[in-house]
Order: C-alpha cells, then structure tokens, then sequence
C-alpha cells in the first residue's frame, strides 16, 4: 500500500465494492443519487472522497456533470477500471483543502457522504474542510453531508467501545474518547484460521458543531433529514443527511434575530 493512499490502500479498494453493506444497495444508492440529482439540477458538481465512484458514476450516468476530489489513487484506479469511470474527472488530494478548477461561476452542488466527514481527524481539518467547500460553491450552491449521528448513547458509563458487526468472517467494533470526539473504527477478519486486524481512526462529530463550521464558512442550514428518503430528523435519527446553502449576493445574514435599532 502506497502511504499516500491513506486507509484506502489497493487491498482495501480492490474489495470496497464488494462489502456486504445496505450503503452499496441499489434502493439506498438510487435514494441517495435521486436526492443529489435533484438538487444540482443543471449544475456541476463536486463530491469530496468520490471512492470508486459508488454514487458518482449513477450520478454521471444521469447526465450530471460530477468532479471528485480522492486522496487514494488506489480508489481513483478501481474508479477508472468501471465503465463510465474514465470520463470523470479526479484531483487528487485531500479534501480539507484542495482546489479543484471549479466551472465558471463554482459548483452548483458540493457532497460529502458515507460518513467521510469523520475521516479528518481533526477539529481544525473539519473546519478547512467547509471553508474549501464553499469556496468552491456558486451563489446559491449547497453543500451536503451524510454522516452517523455519535452512538454514544450506547456506551453504558464507564466503557468505551461498541459493537456493530459480528462475523464471522468480520468482527466490528468502535472505540470512543468522549474526551477529544476520537473515534476507531477495528476490524478483526478470521480467513482459515488466519486473523487480521485493521483499524481506522477518526473525529465523530455532532450536527450543532457541523452547523457552526457551515457558518464559519459562510454557509446555512437548509435542510437535515435522518436519511435520503428526506424523513425528519428526530431525538432518534441515527444518522443525517444535512444541506446547508452558500447565500446569494446582496444576502444579508440575520444571527441574532434583534432588528437594527
Ligand atoms: C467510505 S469511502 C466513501 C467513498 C465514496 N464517497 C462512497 O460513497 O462510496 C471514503 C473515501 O474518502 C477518501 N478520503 C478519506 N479522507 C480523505 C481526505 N482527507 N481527502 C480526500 N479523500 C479522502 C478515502 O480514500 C475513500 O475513498
């Protein structure tokens, strides 16, 4: 594996599409590109960590116009290897703060699924990572992010891990810091008698600091569903879909709601 691949080396993107997962469904990936579709509507747009293309290439065979920005050039070469895959364009690097040449006017629509938001670590990284976005983004452009709402109500006081997958061949568990919002998510895989472990780390972060990264960035809160089939967000959503909007020109933000004397 190429370290510049991140934690999604060649092994791992030669078997990415082939997890048993509701996310690679086709119900779930056709609500996920009827959402997105609709809301670029004739624009370009831009997803962040675009994989092998599991949304993008549905979403291009729609006719819209998809760019990608992808750190791992192993996921970029299983991308390329699928019909379609060619056509779209890819810079590679990381989405916190990489530019991509936007279409004159930016991107109509910017996302970011698959809970990815968590893959940068960092509270600062998270931060950039809007700040980019919505540079890239035209007056009037949305940013979308679908990620799992923190399971901490699972964790009994005192312990720091869940489990959510039990094999065989893949035992799963995450491991929380409530401390510093670290997360892990380990894999431990039995083939034959043979174990391997893998684990990713990440940031687990709530929808309010999302909410104030997007107005950091200049950004506001449009929409939040619990999933793409745009079901309100409820105490019980364990995950969201959030779509926040870059204002047009000449808009004024109200923050507090106090008119000006
Ligand atoms: C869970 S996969 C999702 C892939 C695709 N969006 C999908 O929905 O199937 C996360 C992807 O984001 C990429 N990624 C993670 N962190 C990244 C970063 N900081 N910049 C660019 N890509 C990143 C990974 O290499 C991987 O391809």
């Amino acid at each position: 594996m190429s370290d510049s691949d991140g934690y999604f080396g060649a092994e791992v993107a030669a078997r990415y599409d082939d997890v048993h997962s509701p996310m690679f469904e086709l119900t779930t990936v056709t609500a996920t590109v009827d959402v997105l579709a609709r809301l670029a509507g004739d624009s370009a747009v831009l997803e962040l960590g675009i994989g092998t293309g599991r949304i993008a290439l549905p979403l291009a065979e729609r006719g819209v116009s998809v760019h990608g920005i992808e750190l791992s050039q192993a996921m970029v070469d299983q991308l390329r290897a699928k019909p379609g895959g060619e056509a779209i364009p890819v810079t590679v690097g990381d989405f916190a703060t990489t530019r991509v040449d936007a279409p004159p006017g930016g991107f109509g629509l910017a996302y970011l699924v698959f809970n990815t938001i968590n893959n940068l670590t960092s509270q600062d990284d998270q931060v950039a990572c809007f700040r980019t976005t919505a540079e890239h983004l035209a007056p009037g452009g949305r940013f979308v992010v679908e990620v799992g709402v923190p399971e901490l109500r699972r964790l009994p006081y005192g312990e720091t891990t869940v489990m959510w997958g039990e094999g065989p061949p893949v035992w799963s568990y995450d491991v929380y810091d409530t401390a510093t919002q670290a997360l892990s998510s380990n894999y431990v895989r039995i083939d034959d008698g043979h174990a391997t472990f893998r684990s990713i780390p990440f940031r687990y972060v709530w929808p309010a600091e999302l909410d104030l990264m997007a107005r950091l960035a200049g950004l506001r809160l449009r929409s939040r569903w619990e999933d793409w089939d745009e079901r309100p967000f409820t105490h019980e959503s364990r995950r969201h879909v959030s779509v926040w909007e870059k204002p047009t020109e000449g808009h004024v933000e109200r923050t507090t709601g106090i008119e000006p004397a």
